[in-house]
């Protein structure tokens, strides 16, 4: 399980070095076993450990598997705020009840709290929340002795509210310095799609006289821009599973058509074929989203096979909804990269150099199907091709 560096090393300190001597040192006691034979430095080491204890930035609390506290130093009560009396019981029961009215999620914190005591040898880390907004790592250790028994559970606070709050600033930072960029971009690109479009329209009518293909490798790389603006901008929000949906009925085949008209300038040749079962259902799904699901997969299909091969689209309706199939003749994808193709701003190992991206078609594919409740796979034969289907609940 992750945990940070330094609380791990701070807590192996302590349970090492601290507390579990100390701690070892009273069970002996309680139980009639020798004590340390110099009293001198059983006295200097008891200092030491409280003063090390009494020093610590972290709130340290150790407790014996019948559920008494055998030790908090003063961080932890400072942390919690747990009254003298309610320390003084050493109840763990108390405690813990005094901190659950702290937390934002007091089930999932006793999950773990009961999980751990089933668990005696297991380690743990996690962060809690805690209603007033702070957030604790928690880190948490067993107490074993030499001889294998188990004298208890060690759990330290460490208090990370300060580095979350710098670390949300400046992920808001940075994602509203992108939304600018991408803002101010897309005004420009759309004026030069539409310039291109007239001048399209005028070849056609013959009231212009500029070459046709030119203004077509215009369009291409317009609406190319356009799209990885689109995604740029979109990756600007914090949770993409978390995009407002604007569902709407949607018929698929008119929409498929539309979705290949608007992006034939980027398909180079592609011949794009439509197969789909008779009915199919219309499906409640954000438009805009869904398009932009479906020219992902297109422009990849497009992109990473030969100039001109067939890309095929299927469409089947079953489980309660749809899947959308969107396969190529293409150079396939290695199976040790499959694994991350969806990961956001990861590139093949020979796209890189290829061809320009960001690595983000596939991820925000990917979370926009999620989010509504639909699931994205994917099947590569290298040297064959690549299918990814798309399945979409209807409702
Ligand atoms: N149809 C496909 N055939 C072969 N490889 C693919 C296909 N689709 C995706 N990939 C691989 O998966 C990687 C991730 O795809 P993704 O669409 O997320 O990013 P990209 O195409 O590199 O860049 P972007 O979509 O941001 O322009 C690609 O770099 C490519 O290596
Ligand atoms: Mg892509």
């Amino acid at each position: 399980m992750r945990r940070s560096p330094r609380c791990a090393a701070v807590s192996r300190f302590y349970v090492e070095v601290v507390y579990l001597p100390s701690f070892v040192r009273r069970l002996r006691r309680r139980h009639g076993g020798a004590d340390e034979p110099s009293t001198e430095s059983a006295t200097y080491r008891a200092a030491l450990l409280r003063a090390i204890g009494d020093a610590s930035a972290d709130g340290i609390v150790v407790v014996a598997p019948n559920r008494r506290i055998l030790s908090a130093n003063p961080r932890m009560i400072e942390m919690w705020r747990v009254p003298p009396d309610v320390i003084a019981s050493g109840s763990d029961e108390c405690v813990l009840a005094w901190a659950l009215d702290q937390l934002a999620e007091p089930d999932a914190f006793m999950a773990k709290v009961e999980s751990l005591y089933d668990h005696p040898d297991e380690r743990s880390w996690d962060e809690v929340v805690l209603k007033d907004g702070r957030i604790f790592e928690r880190y948490s250790a067993p107490v074993n002795g030499a001889e294998g028994c188990h004298y208890g559970r060690v759990w330290f606070f460490h208090d990370v509210t300060a580095r979350k709050q710098a670390e949300r600033r400046v992920t808001k930072l940075r994602q509203d310095f992108a939304a600018a960029i991408v803002h101010d971009l897309r005004a420009p690109i759309q004026t030069i799609l539409l310039q291109t479009r007239w001048f399209l329209r005028g070849i056609t009518d013959g009231r212009v006289t500029v070459q046709e293909s030119a203004v077509r490798r215009i369009e291409k790389q317009a609406l190319q821009l356009s799209r990885m603006t689109t995604d740029l901008l979109d990756l600007t929000t914090l949770d993409l599973r978390q995009l407002p949906l604007q569902k709407e009925p949607i018929a698929l085949r008119a929409f498929f058509a539309e979705v290949a008209e608007e992006l034939a300038p980027v398909l180079d040749g592609h011949a794009v074929s439509v197969a789909a079962d008779e009915p199919l259902p219309t499906i409640h799904a954000d438009r805009q989203r869904l398009r932009q699901v479906l020219m992902n997969l297109l422009v990849n299909a497009a992109a990473y096979s030969p100039d001109g091969s067939p890309i095929d689209v299927a469409v089947r309706a079953h489980d309660g909804g749809v899947t959308i199939s969107v396969r190529d003749r293409g150079r396939g994808i290695a199976p040790e990269e499959l694994p991350h193709i969806f990961d956001r701003f990861y590139r093949g190992r020979n796209t890189r150099s290829a061809r320009s991206g960001y690595g983000l078609g596939l991820h925000i594919a990917q979370a926009f199907v999620e989010a509504h409740g639909g699931r994205i796979d994917v099947d590569s034969t290298p040297g064959a091709g690549t299918r990814f289907d798309v399945w979409l609940p209807s409702a």
